[in-house]
């Protein structure tokens, strides 16, 4: 039998994403990828309180703003629509202010207390593949099958860097391996969920592999623990 919760967990670029809607696909089962709701959180911060610091208003935000995302899966890799009370926030989102100010909005406490209860609300219906970085320790610790997804920081700023060019946008290299290095740093050290393996999670790491290559492994996972 197929476990009707997947979690994948790991740092940034490593893939989570990519090979979380091609999984889902595979199964017909929904995709999440809870990213989107801290990134849509400090967006809204970053828009209305013009900064991140002030841990009692962000927090006060996080638990009144409504973040839609439509539709929560698409098979052609494109991005799916993200509405922030009912305004289209998809490419705000991914701008650098958001990845420079997301890890210090996701360390506070009541922001996560907030998000957790969403994504564990969709978590438990079951059918589900869910991305992030704390699925299999907190959101939803009794995933039956629990991927935990790495790479090297200089293949994942590679990764980064072509999806950034691809886009049209301007990239530096060294500018967002050092960027993403500060983020992955500050997501495992932080008190509240910290970005880490599950005791019984399945380590995969993606160096030099394609994300078919990876959803072919965990499928191969699936079929002998299963
Ligand atoms: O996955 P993505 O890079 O979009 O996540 C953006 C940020 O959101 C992460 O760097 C992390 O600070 C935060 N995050 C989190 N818990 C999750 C998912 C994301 O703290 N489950």
């Amino acid at each position: 039998i197929i476990p009707s919760i997947i979690a994948i967990d790991g740092p940034a670029a490593s893939g989570k994403s990519t090979v979380g809607v091609l999984l889902a696909n595979r199964l017909n089962y929904l995709f999440f990828d809870t990213g989107i709701m801290y990134r849509a959180v400090t967006w809204a911060a970053l828009q209305r309180l013009h900064a991140v610091d002030d841990e009692v208003r962000v927090t006060g935000l996080a638990e009144q703003v409504q973040i839609d995302v439509q539709p929560p899966t698409r098979a052609d890799g494109r991005q799916a629509d993200v509405l922030l009370d009912g305004l289209d926030i998809t490419w705000n989102i991914r701008r650098p202010e958001v990845d420079a100010n997301v890890s210090q909005v996701s360390a506070y406490r009541g922001v996560r207390t907030a998000m957790t209860k969403q994504q564990r609300r969709v978590g438990q219906r079951g059918q589900v593949v869910m991305v992030g970085r704390d699925i299999g320790t907190v959101v939803l610790p009794e995933a039956e099958l629990k991927i935990y997804l790495d790479a090297s920081a200089e293949e994942r700023a590679r990764r980064r860097f072509e999806e950034l060019r691809q886009r049209g946008e301007a990239a530096d290299y060294e500018k967002i391996l050092d960027a993403m290095k500060k983020r992955d740093k500050f997501d495992s050290t932080r008190e509240v969920a910290p970005l880490r393996a599950a005791e019984d999670a399945v380590r995969i790491c993606s160096d030099g592999i394609s994300a078919e290559g990876v959803v072919d492994r965990i499928l191969e996972i699936i079929r002998i623990q299963h």
